[in-house]
């Protein structure tokens, strides 16, 4: 039985790649990290599998990753842990770069310190902000890297160091350069589930508007489930090489937003420019029943606040899958645009309505509760 360890298995990737190597009959590892709530919400459904471990280990800390690999003895590794959040690295740049530069360099370390140099094959986590202020559109793997925030020069040591060790001990480690990929198990700030649980709010009542930063911001967004596949073909591979990862479609924030209101019966429009563009509903689909009767025509929904703009922005992200179609047989087209919204805007929709249920659950017991009704 093969065995992988997947570093950041807690994370929207590290859950699906984990549900993908239980499939194909793994011993699947991940990393945790103690946290004083509960932080495991993605792969709750996993654990009790007799196939599936957990270790803890942290990027920031070579002895528990040497403790970890030590142990465990992977076939493959799949790096997926790091601070994700490209705002965020503005925030805190130097915990972005020691987990997301330098923890890349103490995995390699730890593999090669633990004698598995000519056994384990390494998938490392890159991405398309390497591309940042870009200099050519669409991005292939031939693309000149500008990267634009600290979060990309962090992940571009990430890529450098990975090929170093490729070429300087003649590794089986490669980088997947992922452009953006979203799905129902996205992180709350990102901009698509942002918008997805938006729009689920909205149309139930619970949320009045949305803020946003740059609507003019492009994107090549796929769907994650369809995207653990090509890291792991990427593994299967006869040789260690490095491939884009994209669906090769572009669409803007203002593109997401007008998709996901769609899902929920509320046609949207665009009007003003730059900082005073506003949503505002332009129309109802009458095959969706919204359950906030308050919405009328001409209601604003979406603001644009600069609390969510970035001192530099990547905006014009375009990715050019060619090589994955054809080298490793992957279909860049699995999930559509258009599917992907709808996948989102669903899973929240149904989101929001157990919470709205069991709010009213909840304020009955109360009532019967001061009524005496329930003891
Ligand atoms: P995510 O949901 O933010 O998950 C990140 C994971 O990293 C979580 O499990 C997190 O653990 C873990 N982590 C953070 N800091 C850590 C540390 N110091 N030590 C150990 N683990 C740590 O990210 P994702 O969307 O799944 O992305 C997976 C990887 O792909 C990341 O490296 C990301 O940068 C990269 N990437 C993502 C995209 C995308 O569009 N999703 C595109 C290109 C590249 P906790 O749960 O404990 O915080
Ligand atoms: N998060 C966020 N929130 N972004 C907004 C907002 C907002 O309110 N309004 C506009 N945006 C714009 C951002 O300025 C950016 O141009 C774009 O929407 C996408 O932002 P995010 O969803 O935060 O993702 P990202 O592209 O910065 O980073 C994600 O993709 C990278 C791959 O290109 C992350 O998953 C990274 O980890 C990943 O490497």
């Amino acid at each position: 039985m093969k065995k992988a360890l997947i570093t950041g298995v807690t994370g929207q990737d590290g859950s699906f790649l984990s549900e993908f190597l239980l499939g194909k009959g793994y011993e699947v590892h991940g990393t945790i990290r103690r946290s004083s709530v509960d932080f495991r919400e993605r792969i709750a459904h996993l654990e009790g599998d007799p196939n599936f471990h957990l270790h803890y280990a942290d990027l920031g800390d070579s002895l528990s990753l040497m403790q970890v690999i030590g142990k465990v003895r992977p076939d493959e590794i799949y790096n997926l842990a790091a601070q994700s959040h490209v705002q965020v690295s503005f925030d805190s740049p130097e915990f972005t770069a020691n987990v997301d530069a330098t923890g890349v360099l103490r995995v390699l370390e730890a593999v090669r310190l633990c004698g598995l140099t000519d056994t384990c094959h390494i998938y490392q986590a890159s991405t398309s902000e390497l591309y940042g202020k870009v200099e050519e559109v669409p991005q292939n793997e031939n693309t000149p890297f500008h990267p634009y925030s600290p979060y990309a020069v962090a992940k571009l040591y990430g890529h450098w160091i990975v090929k170093e060790y490729r070429e300087a001990y003649n590794m089986f480690c490669c980088s997947g350069i992922l452009f953006n990929h979203e799905s129902e198990r996205r992180g709350e700030t990102f901009v698509t589930r942002k918008i997805t649980l938006a729009a689920a709010r909205i149309a139930q009542g619970k949320q009045d508007k949305l803020y946003l930063g740059n609507l003019s911001s492009l994107r090549d967004w796929g769907y994650a489930k369809d995207y653990v596949e090509c890291m792991w073909l990427m593994l299967q591979n006869d040789h260690p090489e490095d491939f884009v990862i994209a669906t090769g479609v572009q669409h803007s924030v203002r593109d997401f937003c007008y998709y996901a209101f769609k899902h929920v019966g509320i046609e949207l429009e665009f009007i003003g420019e730059g900082a005073e563009e506003k949503g505002v509903i332009k129309g109802f689909n009458p095959e969706f029943s919204i359950v906030n009767s308050q919405l009328s025509i001409g209601d604003v929904l979406i603001e644009v606040s600069p609390d969510f703009f970035r001192p530099t922005d990547v905006v014009n992200l375009w990715g050019d899958p060619s090589k994955a179609r054809k080298q490793l047989g992957w279909n860049p087209q699995k999930t559509t645009f258009e599917e992907l919204v709808k996948i989102m805007v669903e899973s929240d929709m149904a989101k929001v309505a157990v919470e709205r249920a069991s709010e009213h659950i909840s304020t009955n017991l109360v009532e019967y509760l001061e009524k005496g009704i329930v003891k």
